[in-house]
């Protein structure tokens, strides 16, 4: 898959509540192919004490007008400074990387998305209404700033809210939501992003139910290429580099993420500072 260095105009820094922002960001030449689940590496210019480029998942691609969104959390000096940048700035960034979303054909779709770590699911629902599912999306919280863009993703999918204080949507995990306790086998496909603890959860449940769950692992990222190994997970087959092997995995790959193992895996997820 072909991966570019483009300076990107910003078209729009925009908040989604809380410390939550989307970048709509405008390529100088027509997108490469991008699969959701991808991700990029983002250039923080203008801080000499923010080296390493940031990974951010690709919220949403508009190929019609050559853009594509990022939607951040502020967690850090590197992303405080991107929650800065102006219209008509540039950002460099090295796109579209990692491995995504498999596609399916079943009309039963499910996403779980938790926190920021939403964001490449709305890029997912629309790509799978190009194909005529409309998916079921759940998405939770601690509060409802926690939640961001819950408009947009009703746009594009049957969109169910819960968040621990009970400030939107139903109180508590969204893996105590009505939608996720009573009709979870309604589902054919899941698929998850968010804290892991959260994605554990829906994995394990997904297996026990037989149904296939794809993951996109948050671990530490620093190259995004495959080089500096800082990003690497246990899988049935070996180490592998959640830059390059995913960040999408199935499930029932992962080592610690079954149904027996579930406690044992301790990687932590993206440290997106
Ligand atoms: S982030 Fe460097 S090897 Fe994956």
């Amino acid at each position: 898959m072909r991966k570019v260095i483009h300076s990107l105009k910003v078209l729009e820094n925009k908040s989604a509540g809380g410390d939550n922002f989307t970048l709509l960001l405008e390529a100088p030449e027509p997108l490469p192919t991008i699969t959701p689940g991808q991700f990029c590496e983002v250039k923080v210019d203008n801080d000499p004490t923010v080296y390493l480029r940031r990974p951010f998942s690709i919220h949403n691609v508009d190929y019609k007008s050559n853009t594509i969104t990022l939607l951040i959390k502020v967690l850090g000096k590197g992303t405080a400074k991107l929650s800065g940048i102006k219209e008509g700035d540039a950002l460099n960034v090295v796109y579209p990387l990692g491995k995504g979303f498999t596609i399916s054909d079943e009309p039963k779709v499910l996403l779980v998305g938790g926190g920021c770590g939403v964001a490449p699911l709305l890029y997912m629902a629309r790509v799978l209404n190009e194909k005529g599912i409309r998916p079921t999306i759940l998405v939770g919280g601690r509060t409802t700033v926690d939640v961001p863009r819950v408009e947009a993703y009703k746009e594009v999918g049957e969109t169910h809210v819960a968040t621990e204080d009970g400030s939107l949507g139903e109180k508590g995990l969204v893996t105590q939501h009505s939608v996720f306790k009573s009709h979870l086998a309604d589902f054919k496909r899941i698929y998850t992003c968010g804290p892991e603890g959260m994605m554990k959860a829906v994995a394990k449940a997904a297996e026990a139910l037989e149904i296939p769950c794809e993951v996109s692992l948050e671990n530490t990222m620093a190259c995004g290429i495959g080089v500096c190994l800082c990003c690497v997970t246990e899988t049935k087959e070996g180490h592998k580099c959640v830059c390059t092997e995913g960040p999408v995995f199935d499930s029932t790959q992962l080592n610690g993420w079954n149904i027996d193992k579930a406690s044992t895996c301790s990687k932590p997820y993206l440290k997106n500072e």
